[in-house]
């Protein structure tokens, strides 16, 4: 058989350990184990049925036709309204662009805006595809640590440091996957203060978790950072707000020769997004969002639920998210140690796979996120099944023995 010659882009990029712990499970699973998944990225909750009767009226009215590059006009509208005025900024549709989900806004970002080498700060921990997509546009993810002490807030000392002449991008994430972090008028302030200082540089703000926050107001970078409009972009989407992951659709928000540089991009990727999608996406933009409120309600009791049962296993140190329905407690305690097959728990991966292996449980390992000794479990699943899970793991922890 001809060799096949993988190309260089694709060097740095593997295939991650959220891929091999599903992996694990199904087998698991296969095996006629009951597992519990706690890993996955995305809401239990269903797509509210307005959302999908649009998209069905959509398609039994013919508009299943090629959409524009960048969006439907009545969707950039909707978008732009949600933002425009914000921080004193005007946005209308020339600063707007729809893609197949936020995740492909990122990467038309990314290409429109990094030359080889070029380089990208992300705080860790973060959401694994950050510095996946920013090395396939050819660029060089600086990855610099938040103080998980203080709960994951920006360490703006180091980012400061991490500056350089060839810094494109400064990424944030709030709330934030992994870690449930939430970003304070101050956090923003100082961040923008870095950004205003290097002209070279434009923020990145990932806010796709805006409407799951508890106990504080989420802050937009569109209202705390008005004076950054003309060098900020903010990206966002329907998939986690309200539970439209597989409608694959997403939005940009930032000044017209990026969002049209964007275009560029987009054009010779998907040739914009399913118009059946933007349908689903324009009717639940604009139509009852009492939803939001609801889900938010049943999401802090899961998060309450699992936050006061990790705090209460031995070894593990548990921060209580804000936001995102993500928890990333540290298991830095027990390293080390061993479980009850004499096998010792040297590195993130050991520890998930004796988690699956003795709680049936899947979590995600903190190395995928650039933050090891730590482990990530979504909390978007119902309360019977978080309690087992947290019964069993509790179970597979206190059988561990000491270094
Ligand atoms: C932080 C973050 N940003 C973006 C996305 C991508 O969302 P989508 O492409 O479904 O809009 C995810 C999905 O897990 C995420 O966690």
């Amino acid at each position: 058989m001809a060799k096949f010659i993988k190309a260089d882009r694709l060097a740095e990029v593997e295939i991650s350990a959220i891929v091999l712990m599903s992996e694990a499970a199904r087998q698991r699973r296969a095996e006629g184990h009951d597992v519990i998944n706690l890993g996955i990225g995305e809401p239990d909750f269903n797509t509210p049925d307005h959302a999908s009767a649009a998209a069905i009226s959509a398609i039994h009215n013919h508009d299943t036709h090629y959409p524009p590059i960048g969006g439907k006009p009545e969707l950039k509208q909707a978008v732009a309204a949600l933002y425009n005025g914000r921080g004193g900024s005007k946005r209308s549709a020339e600063n707007i662009i729809i893609s197949s989900g936020s995740k492909y806004t990122l990467l038309n970002a990314m290409l429109a805006s990094v030359n080889p080498g070029d380089e990208v700060i992300v705080l860790a921990p973060f959401w694994t595809s950050y510095a996946d997509i920013i090395r396939l546009c050819g660029g060089v993810p600086i990855i610099v640590p938040t103080d998980a002490d203080r709960g994951f807030r920006p360490d703006i000392k180091a980012i400061q440091s991490a500056m350089s002449p060839r810094t494109r991008w400064l990424m944030i994430n709030s709330p934030s996957n992994p870690s449930g972090a939430v970003l304070s008028a101050e956090d923003l302030r100082a961040v923008g203060d870095i950004v205003a200082a290097h002209d070279q540089c434009w923020l990145l703000s990932d806010e796709i978790y805006e409407h799951i926050v508890y106990d504080i107001d989420f802050i937009s970078v569109a209202d705390a950072l008005g004076d950054l409009a003309d060098r900020s972009l903010i990206i966002n989407g329907v998939s986690k707000a309200y539970a439209m992951t597989g409608w694959r659709l997403g939005y940009g928000v930032g000044p017209a020769p990026l969002i049209a540089a964007m275009l560029t991009a987009q054009a010779q990727g998907t040739s914009g997004t399913t118009t059946i999608s933007q349908a689903a996406a324009l009717a639940a933009l604009t139509g009852d969002q009492e939803i939001l409120i609801s889900r938010q309600q049943s999401f802090r009791s899961r998060r309450d639920l699992v936050f006061d049962h990790l705090r209460g296993m031995n070894g593990l140190t548990v921060s209580k998210p804000q936001g995102a329905f993500y928890i990333f407690p540290s298991w830095q305690n027990l390293m080390g140690w061993k479980t009850p097959q004499g096998m010792t728990l040297n590195e993130d991966m050991d520890f998930c796979r004796y988690i699956l292996d003795a709680a049936d449980t899947v979590i995600i390992p903190g190395s995928s996120f650039a933050m090891p000794g730590h482990f990530r479990i979504s909390y978007a699943t119902d309360a019977a099944s978080l309690k087992t899970a947290m019964a069993r793991m509790s179970q597979a922890i206190a059988a561990l023995q000491p270094a």
